[in-house]
């Protein structure tokens, strides 16, 4: 189990601890080749390595999300940019599965899912919205000529935007990929208590989302080699890193495997049960 893992080193040589049960959405910003990916496959290895957490979302690019799939037609992910009804139920359906865990929290008088509780049959999702600005025109360009109540970026957004206010007290963290933080194209902005940013060309997506860095950080950051960030947590000082390096494949087969012990230990446990 591995919920909390390291995902790199800062500067200091101490490791770079990615906690996915902290209460905190997540960002990831940087320009094309700067190592978002990456840093997204450390991030979703750790946490496909626990089986209390379930990495679902949307991913336009097919590659992120693909290994995370519970067959074929699992109703949490959606790949590629083929139906945008579909990626639009998924999130939808996260937000009723968010909706009924607050109304348990309600009877229960809890204001938000201890962390202890999380097990395979009550995950704690981190829900991927891989390349978001690329899910947003998509739909927006799937919306030409339709009428405004058939409209599926307003979807999105409304989901979305649900999740971000009010899912981490229900035991759901969202995840967040972007080119360059932008104010139309990254909506909630606020919601995200954990930030990071690779390279990016543009000073003023760096200033839009690291709010504490300084001239010099920007300076810095807008020159960082690949694999190289910066991490802003709520309430802690900037950190630079360097994020471990994982190919795709390295990345696909370790999701695979680590469901593949998931399943193994299912049939194990249901023999005992
Ligand atoms: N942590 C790392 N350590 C060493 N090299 C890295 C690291 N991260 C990325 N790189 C190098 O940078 C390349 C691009 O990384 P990556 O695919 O993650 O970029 P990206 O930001 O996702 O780009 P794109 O916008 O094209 O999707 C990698 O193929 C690798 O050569
Ligand atoms: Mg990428």
């Amino acid at each position: 189990m591995s919920g909390t893992a390291s995902v790199g080193a800062d500067e200091a040589g101490r490791n770079l601890i990615w906690d996915h049960f902290a209460a905190m959405h997540s960002v990831v910003q940087g320009a094309t080749r700067s190592g978002k990916s990456v840093l997204a496959y450390a991030v979703l290895v750790a946490a496909s390595r626990d089986p209390r957490i379930r990495v679902v979302g949307v991913d336009p690019s097919a590659l992120l999300l693909a290994a995370h799939r519970r067959g074929e037609d699992d109703p949490l992910i959606h790949l590629g940019t083929g139906d945008p009804d579909s990626a639009c139920q998924v999130v939808e359906r996260l937000v009723r599965l968010m909706d009924q865990r607050i109304r348990l929290l309600l009877e229960r008088g809890l204001d938000a899912v201890p962390r202890d509780v999380h097990r395979e049959a009550f995950p704690l999702f981190v829900i991927v919205f891989e390349e978001l600005p690329a899910i947003l025109s998509w739909l927006d360009s799937e919306d030409q000529g339709r009428k405004p109540g058939e409209k599926f970026a307003p979807r999105m957004r409304l989901a979305m935007g649900r999740l971000l206010r009010e899912s981490a007290k229900a035991g759901m963290r969202v995840f967040t990929i972007i080119q360059r933080a932008e104010a139309a194209t990254l909506p909630e902005r606020s919601q995200y208590a954990r930030r990071v940013s690779m390279r990016v060309d543009n000073r003023a997506s760096v200033e839009l989302l690291m709010e504490l860095a300084t001239t010099d950080d920007v300076d810095r950051i807008m020159a960082l080699g690949p694999g190289r960030g910066v991490i802003h947590e709520a309430g802690e000082p900037l950190r630079f890193f360097r994020a471990d390096f994982l190919e795709y494949t390295g990345y696909r087969s370790a999701v695979l495997a680590a469901r593949a012990r998931d399943a193994a230990q299912e049939v194990v446990s249901s023999e005992s049960a």
